[in-house]
This record gives C-alpha cells, sequence and structure tokens, in this order.
C-alpha cells in the first residue's frame, strides 16, 4: 500500500478550491492507501492568528474533513500540533535548508509583498512542510499547483538528507489531475481562488448557504461572449467555471461544451449552482450534525495516537543518523 499524506491550514473558512485541489482527492484515495491527513495548524500561525479563531477553525475543518466524507477507520485525521515530531524535524531540515531555496518559493514571494514585517515562520515554512511529508516516509501527496513547488523542495531535502546521513527518506510525489490543480477567483480569474481573499464574492466557501452560492455564481464575472466553450487562453472566467463544474458533475469538458451549445453563460452558471448545491448541502447537513456531536476530539485523540507511532520512529532515526547522542 502507498503512504498518502496532506495537509490543510485551518486559517479561514474552505473554498471549493480546497474541496477540488485537496479534500475530495483525500476521500477517493483512502480507500486504497495508507492516509494520513492533518488539520496544519503549526503553519496556520506563520501569519497571525487569533487564538479562539484559531482554536475554532481547528475544530471546523476537522469536521469537514469527516463531513466530506474521510473515515477514521481508514485513514488517520489529526492535528500537526498534536504530534511534536514535525517541529522537531521541521527543525533538523530547517538546518539543511538553503536561503536562497526559501527566496525561490513564490508562495512565500506573494505572502510577503507588500508587508513591512515578515514573519521568519513564513520564510521557513517550506522545511516545516516538508518534514510534515518525510515523516510518514509518504509517496503521494494529494494538494493544489500553488504547492508543487513546495513538494520539489521536499524531495531536494529528502535528496539531500539521503546523500548525507545514508539512504532514508523516501521521495515523495505531487498528485494532482490536470483541472484539479488550480481553482481561480469568481471575480478575478488570473488569481486563485483563496480563502483569505477578503472579497467573499471571489470563492464560495463549503459552508455557503445554497442561496448564497446561487447569488455567488450568478455574478461571476465573465467575458461578454456567450459560447461555453472551453478556451483558457481566451476565456479564462468560463474556462475555469467549467472546470469547477466538471468535477462536481463528474462530467467531462466535451460532455459540458454538448450540453450548453447555443444556450449562453445563464443556464450554464444556474445548472453550476444546482451542482455545487447537490453535493456541497449533504456534506453541510453532515457537518452540523458532527459539529453538535462532539465527536471530533476522539477522532483527532485517535488519529494523533496512530500517527505518533510512525513520526516519532522517523525523527528517532534521523537524529540517530546526524550524530545526536540518544539515549
Ligand atoms: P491551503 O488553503 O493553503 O491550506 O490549501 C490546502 C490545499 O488546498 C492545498 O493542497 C492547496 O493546494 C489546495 N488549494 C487551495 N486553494 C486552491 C485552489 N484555488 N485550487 C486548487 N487547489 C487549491
Ligand atoms: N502548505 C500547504 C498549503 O498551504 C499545507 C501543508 C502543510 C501541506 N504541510 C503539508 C500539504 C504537507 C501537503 C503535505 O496548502
Amino acid at each position: 500500500m502507498k503512504r498518502v499524506l496532506s495537509g490543510i491550514q485551518p486559517s479561514g473558512q474552505l473554498t471549493i478550491g480546497n474541496y477540488i485541489g485537496a479534500l475530495s482527492k483525500f476521500v477517493k484515495l483512502q480507500h486504497d492507501n495508507r492516509c494520513f491527513f492533518m488539520i496544519v495548524d503549526l503553519h496556520a500561525i506563520t501569519q497571525p492568528q487569533e487564538p479562539e479563531a484559531l482554536r475554532e477553525q481547528s475544530e471546523s475543518v476537522s469536521a469537514l474533513y469527516l463531513a466530506a466524507g474521510i473515515d477514521p477507520s481508514k485513514a488517520s485525521i489529526f492535528l500537526q500540533s498534536h504530534i511534536p515530531a514535525h517541529a522537531e524535524l521541521g527543525w533538523l531540515l530547517t538546518t539543511l535548508t538553503y536561503m536562497g531555496e526559501l527566496e525561490r518559493m513564490t508562495q512565500f514571494k506573494d505572502k510577503s509583498s507588500g508587508k513591512e514585517s515578515i514573519g521568519v515562520g513564513l520564510f521557513t515554512y517550506p522545511s516545516l512542510m516538508a518534514a510534515d511529508i518525510l515523516l510518514y516516509q509518504a509517496d503521494l501527496i494529494p494538494v493544489g499547483d500553488d504547492q508543487k513547488q513546495h513538494i520539489e523542495l521536499t524531495r531536494d531535502l529528502a535528496h539531500r538528507f539521503n546523500s548525507r546521513f545514508g539512504e532514508f527518506f523516501t521521495m515523495p510525489e505531487l498528485y494532482m489531475d490536470e483541472l484539479g490543480g488550480r481553482v481561480m477567483s469568481l471575480d478575478d480569474a488570473s488569481k486563485k481562488m483563496s480563502k483569505s481573499n477578503p472579497n467573499p464574492a471571489s470563492f464560495i466557501a463549503m459552508l455557503d448557504e445554497p442561496d448564497v452560492i446561487r447569488k455567488k455564481l450568478s455574478r461571476a464575472v465573465t467575458d461578454s461572449g456567450r459560447e461555453v466553450k472551453y478556451d483558457p487562453q481566451n476565456k479564462p472566467e468560463i474556462a475555469n467555471l467549467m472546470g469547477i463544474y466538471s468535477h462536481f458533475a463528474e462530467m467531462s469538458i466535451a460532455e459540458i461544451e454538448a450540453r450548453y451549445e447555443g444556450q449562453g453563460y445563464g443556464p450554464f452558471k444556474k445548472d453550476l449552482a444546482e451542482q455545487l448545491v447537490a453535493v456541497l448541502e449533504p456534506i453541510q447537513q453532515r457537518y452540523r450534525e458532527i459539529r453538535k456531536s462532539g465527536e471530533v476530539a476522539g477522532v483527532l485523540k485517535k488519529g494523533a495516537e496512530e500517527a505518533a507511532v510512525i513520526a516519532n520512529e522517523t525523527v528517532l532515526e534521523a537524529k540517530k543518523r546526524m550524530g545526536f547522542l540518544i539515549n
């Protein structure tokens, strides 16, 4: 069985970008692989978080994992901060990372641009992400396109460690499909849809009420044409909506083009809203039940116990190889 690992930051409401790029893949992969799905709270604090909001979001994202269909008897679901080995291996790998490598990270450049003071954690964040992955000797990492560069760095660090201290870490691979890698904003198709965008009309949150979803989609920016045709170069807004449609309706782009031939954008956007509601409404219903039941704490405890066994073993072996005295 392959080992699959991924994580989402509890730093805001999850969007359909997170669902398409990450969460829905987690659900699919859990059946045939040994899966580790984290809520990466240590990553979230690389940007300021109110303590109460961090607590609420950590619980909310955990509940959404369950509501979306991750089964805790198949996959380990846990909080990154519950396993100290993440911070520990994170530090060890930070010492193997070059400044120049981190300076090249586009996510760092985006998140730090225009800021007067930039936290060091935001800079060293990719070394911690590498630790998350290497701790579990993971083979496959389901993430969106924006994480590609971080996975590359993880591979470089694994290689660097292995050549200095002997073959040890598994080389992880990116798991992504073409359409799901990058869902764009509804108000600007040149920007990634993001939960941290201050304009809520730019994204659809997984917990948006059906009427909010309908409204946001009806107002989503499109070009002034009327042909539902997949042309990312010239019609990026419609291409983005078609990608979302394709994912939620499980239809190919060609099938969507055929269905809306000669119909204009109106009916297409209306149906897209209904496709989203059909998938998200049952998830929202389960989410509310899970929050009420209080079952999240037990799931996280069990997940951390399972994951810690592997994580502790890995960090101990890494330390031995690096020359730390072990009692
Ligand atoms: P984050 O919200 O940064 O914690 O991202 C969690 C996961 O969702 C990562 O695998 C991201 O690559 C993925 N993701 C976030 N936004 C998008 C998007 N707009 N399109 C596709 N994947 C996304
Ligand atoms: N950096 C990822 C993001 O912002 C989250 C993340 C942290 C992650 N550690 C990970 C993803 C390990 C995959 C594997 O989306």
